[in-house]
């Protein structure tokens, strides 16, 4: 492509146009009426900004530090499923764009290529877990992720049992030959057929995954590595409290991208209170919805150390592969600089609670 969409509303029509519907809408779709899907994105629209002024803001950097490491950027690649559904190389464009923006980018379990073949190509790369009820294959993946490279797990917890996707339900999701749970094929759990009248992955999950999840579970996670855990699906500030409790290196306050629980809040009214829960002992992360650089200014705002985004990525990734996901991220990098000056801030550390209205 010569010449790239403008922005990331852009690039997911271009992506619609060229991915197939079952493709399009797993990746687009939430939860049965879409309400949480819609409210992550249209909560930014109304978060009013105070600027600042008369702030020499001639030189700026979006540099950003994330648990002690920094990068480019405060914009990170949430883990999504399934690359190679958008694009041949899947996972292995992804993360070779991640490197040429210098962002983190995490790593879904559910990857198409075998992790690590993925973690291999950068040091800055996550590990996004999915407990089995198979506790042997799950160890064995945390342990995979930590001899590869890995530079910390992030496990969702948001996920026990699946969210009930009609767009995938209607569309029988399934992964079509060739491509397959790469990370699982070992333990023998890479298909994902066909289901007459359902979403193979849900039944993927709901046989596959552990429903008994716990708290106790986090510590049994700390306890097999070294790598800093991260909970991934935190919105209540009680249940951030737990977190730091129980031995998380950082919150991420997620829904999933309205994917779960359909209903639940927008996460970026969610983010407020879990930052004061945690009382800064741990970085809290946000995503969902974030699709403009103003957005990742409010989120930043509220007590965000870093954002993440995954649903843009995706879209990157299938207009243009490795390329269209740089042209993608970039034009948020645009807006979110333009954003910065005009509220005053040199850089995302200096964004303060104070710019927001109300
Ligand atoms: C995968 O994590 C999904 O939400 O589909």
């Amino acid at each position: 492509m010569t010449e790239w969409p403008l922005n990331l509303a852009a690039f997911e029509s271009a992506a619609r146009e060229c991915l197939p519907r079952m493709v399009y809408d797993y990746y687009a779709g939430g939860a049965l009426d879409e309400i949480t899907l819609r409210a992550n994105r249209e909560a930014y629209d109304d978060i009013a900004l105070r600027y600042r002024v008369l702030v020499d803001v001639g030189r700026r950097s979006l540099r950003t530090d994330v648990l002690g490491r920094e990068f480019e950027t405060p914009v990170l690649f949430a883990p999504t499923a399934f690359h190679r559904l958008a694009c041949e190389d899947g996972e292995l464009a992804t993360v070779r764009a991640a490197k040429t923006l210098g962002t983190l980018m995490v790593l879904s379990s559910l990857s198409t290529v075998p992790m690590e073949q993925v973690i291999a190509q950068y040091e800055h790369v996550w590990f996004q877990l999915y407990v089995y009820r198979d506790r042997g294959l799950t160890r064995e993946l945390v342990a995979r992720a930590e001899a590869a490279g890995a530079g910390a797990i992030v496990l969702t917890v948001d996920a026990q049992i699946w969210g009930r996707r009609e767009r995938d339900v209607r569309n029988q999701f399934h992964l079509p030959d060739g491509i397959n749970v790469a990370n699982a094929l070992p333990g023998g759990f890479g298909d994902m057929p066909e289901r007459e009248g359902d979403s193979g992955l849900a039944a993927y999950v709901n046989s596959l995954f552990d429903p008994a999840l716990d708290w106790e579970d986090v510590v049994w996670l700390k306890s097999l590595t070294k790598l800093p855990v991260l909970l991934k699906g935190i919105v209540h500030p009680d249940d951030a409290r737990l977190a730091v409790e129980h031995g998380a290196d950082g919150v991420m306050v997620s829904n999933h991208g309205g994917r779960q629980l359909d209903t639940a809040c927008a996460t970026i009214h969610a983010l407020p209170d879990v930052v004061a829960a945690v009382e800064g002992q741990v970085p809290v992360f946000v995503d969902g919805g974030i699709r403009r650089g103003t957005d990742v200014i409010k989120a930043l705002a509220y007590g965000a150390s870093a954002v993440l985004v995954g649903r843009p990525v995706l879209w990157g990734l299938a207009v243009g592969g490795s390329a269209g996901i740089v042209a993608a991220i970039r034009s948020l990098h645009t807006e979110l600089d333009v954003a910065l000056a005009l509220c005053g801030a040199t850089e995302p550390a200096r964004v303060t609670r104070g710019i927001l209205a109300g």
